[in-house]
């Protein structure tokens, strides 16, 4: 055949394929989510996330120095509080678990990069991302708890907050607490682009925070929208956010590339907890190749444009990298 063009040329070899190779990753654009909870002595196991767990405060510490010695840089922190009210005030308080571990974490693996989750659906005993006015959330009450919350993180130890809850204007109401109290330097990495997402599920499981009645597709995005997803990320970008993610990944990678290009920030996306349970599942069965399928959905994240990788699959995907494995 009569071909100047073979691109077969450039897939020879693996040292070939890995000089041409147009995404690399690298462990610290890791993030690992992790849950804790009050009590003595729990490592519980969350029945639809096979290998991921729940660690009281005393357990913690060794699972985090665990991921500091994979490599794994940052961790992303969730809590169950022992007690939910109407106004999720565990969210806020200065013993709330959240605060408790920072803490301790701070102290006792100081060299890891702490980021929080803010939201107050794990608190609230209705389920729901803020405060109740009827059958609604109302939006400015749970902003000004939000900025509440926030600062508490942050007065704890937090490096950086990250707000789920997808009230309108609060990475503003955020922004302007902190600075107040003269936290210029902490970021904030908003869930912006935020989906109604059944992927959800087994997080819900986890974090015990399921809404007692309705859902969340008043506050979280729609899945048939697009453009509404750039318009969230410009008005948090306006706002103060440092960084945008977009939540569940594997569904919405359109949307990592829509938004990589219409802000100068940098872009998370987030393999949420249903993307593992999927993953795990199959691959407990015997019918998928975890490891590859772990490896191709991380690349997919990132040729898609995220620089930051928020994963449960974060230790394995680091010692993968290590391996030549992906990367
Ligand atoms: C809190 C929050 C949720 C997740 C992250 N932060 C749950 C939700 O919005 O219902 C989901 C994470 C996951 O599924 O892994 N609002």
């Amino acid at each position: 055949m009569d071909m100047v063009k073979r691109p077969r040329r450039l897939r020879g070899n693996e040292t070939l394929r890995k000089m041409v190779r147009e995404t690399r990753m690298d462990k610290s654009s890791l993030i690992y989510p992790l849950f804790v909870q009050e009590g003595e002595g729990i490592r519980e196991e969350i029945p639809s996330m096979p290998g991921q767990y729940r660690y009281s405060l005393d357990i913690l510490p060794e699972k985090l120095s665990q991921l500091a010695d994979a490599g794994v840089g940052s961790v992303m922190l969730f809590g169950i509080p022992a007690v939910k009210d109407e106004v999720g005030s565990g969210a806020y308080a200065e013993d709330g678990i959240v605060q408790k571990a920072l803490r301790k974490a701070k102290a006792e693996v100081p060299d890891l990069y702490y980021i929080t989750d803010v939201c107050m659906c794990e608190y609230t005993s209705h389920g729901h991302c803020g405060v109740l006015c009827g059958q609604d959330v109302d939006n400015d009450k749970t902003c000004a708890l939000l900025a509440r919350t926030a600062l508490s993180h942050v007065q704890a130890g937090a490096d950086m907050v990250a707000p789920s809850d997808m009230m309108d204007g609060r990475v503003g109401a955020i922004r302007a607490l902190l600075d107040e109290n003269g936290y210029r330097n902490t970021p904030i990495m908003s869930y912006a682009v935020k989906y109604a997402s059944a992927f959800y599920g087994p997080f819900r499981e986890a974090a015990d925070s399921a809404p007692a009645f309705g859902d969340r597709r008043s506050y979280q995005m729609d899945f048939h929208n697009s453009r509404e997803g750039i318009k969230e990320a410009l008005l948090d970008v306006e706002e103060g956010a440092d960084i945008i993610m977009v939540k569940p990944a594997m569904s919405f990678l359109d949307m990592v590339t829509k938004v990589r290009d219409a802000v100068s920030v940098p872009v998370a996306a987030y393999s949420v907890s249903g993307e593992y349970a999927m993953v795990k599942a199959a691959a407990m069965k015997g019918w998928i190749d975890e490891e590859r399928i772990v490896c191709e959905m991380a690349a997919s994240v990132y040729r898609a444009g995220a620089q930051i990788y928020l994963t449960y699959y974060a230790e394995e995907l680091a010692r993968f990298m290590d391996e030549g494995r992906i990367g």
